[in-house]
């Protein structure tokens, strides 16, 4: 996988935010680390996160202004103290992560071939605990742009979402096995679901987002595999679809073990513009 992590300069905002905060957070800089612009940054990224993980005072992870090329990276806890892990930026801008989707978009052919290739995601966010993710864009992603799974209390807000209409399986976020996930301010445009729930998804909550194109937000499907868990407490509230395949769905496997059960859906105050299937429950889910 090769990323390009694009970061524009900063905003005042952020930056008051970063001086209240520089007293208590030990600064883990990765120019410190042999960083340049337009290099590679994996090892410089993965010494500075581990370096901070093992801090047993609160640590923040600095990324400066440029572009930077980016290998597939994981970073891994359990960390010592309080994290936080930052790109700089300036006048707003958003902070890009570019997945160079384009090429392997021609390439998925996973809608007829079971074990075709798994393309990579631009994030994901495996057990994590209290977390809020901010000011990010994904674009143009292989696959899934967002992976949420087995995290509880994670946030993601102002977290901008890019690919064109016809990029197949380039879900915006897909959350699996969570508990109080969180969306909002957020506006996700995109070849697939802007938002689908796995199964485990507990307590989710999705507020003024804006999906469009994509294929609107998603409960499923759910009951392919065995022990899956069930699906519990949807809130979905000021949102709009525009120009979206669907609009809200709910889509279940024929054979779906009646244990598997999806309650507490609540949609309030959804526009829809232009949106082919407003609502669908299909329980006879076979693409
Ligand atoms: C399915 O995808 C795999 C992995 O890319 C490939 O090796 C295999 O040839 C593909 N099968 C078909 C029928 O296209
Ligand atoms: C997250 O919280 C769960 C439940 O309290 C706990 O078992 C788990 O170890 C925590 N994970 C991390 C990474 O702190
Ligand atoms: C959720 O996480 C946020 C960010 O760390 C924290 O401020 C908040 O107290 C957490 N909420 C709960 C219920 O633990
Ligand atoms: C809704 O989200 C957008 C960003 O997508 C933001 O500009 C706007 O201020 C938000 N509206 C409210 C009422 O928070
Ligand atoms: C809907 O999408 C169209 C084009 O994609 C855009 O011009 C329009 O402003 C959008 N409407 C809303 C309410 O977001």
């Amino acid at each position: 996988m090769d990323l390009q992590l694009k970061m524009i300069t900063f905003a005042l905002f952020l930056l008051l935010v970063s001086s209240s905060a520089t007293a208590q957070f030990g600064v883990f800089d990765i120019s410190k680390y042999g960083a340049v612009p337009n290099g590679d940054i994996t090892q410089a990224l993965t010494n500075a996160w581990s370096d901070a993980c093992a801090s047993t005072t609160p640590g923040k992870v600095v990324i400066s202004r440029g572009i930077y090329n980016l290998k597939q990276i994981e970073f891994k806890g359990p960390c010592m103290a309080l994290l936080r892990f930052k790109l700089m930026e300036q006048f707003k801008h958003h902070k890009t992560q570019n997945g160079r989707g384009a090429n392997a978009w021609t390439q998925n052919n996973c809608a007829k071939n079971k074990s075709c290739k798994k393309l990579s995601m631009n994030f994901g966010f495996g057990f994590l605990n209290n977390t809020i993710v901010r000011d990010i864009t994904s674009k143009d992603n292989k696959y899934f742009h967002v992976s949420v799974l087995g995290c509880n209390n994670i946030t993601f807000t102002n977290f901008k979402i890019v690919a064109p209409t016809t990029s197949p399986n380039t879900d915006g976020i897909h959350i699996g096995r969570s508990t109080h996930v969180n969306i909002d301010n957020t506006n996700i445009a995109t070849g697939d679901d802007c938002i689908s729930l796995g199964d485990g998804s507990k307590q989710i909550t999705v507020l003024n987002v804006t999906c469009g194109p994509g294929h609107g937000t998603s409960v499923g499907s759910l009951g392919k595999y065995p022990n899956e868990e069930r699906v519990e407490d949807f809130f979905v509230r000021n949102c709009i679809l525009n120009n979206s395949d669907n609009g809200v769905r709910i889509k279940t496997w024929p054979d779906t073990p009646e244990t598997i059960t999806v309650t507490g859906m609540h949609f309030k105050d959804i526009k829809m513009i232009n949106v082919k299937n407003p609502i669908i429950i299909d329980q006879e889910y076979c693409p």
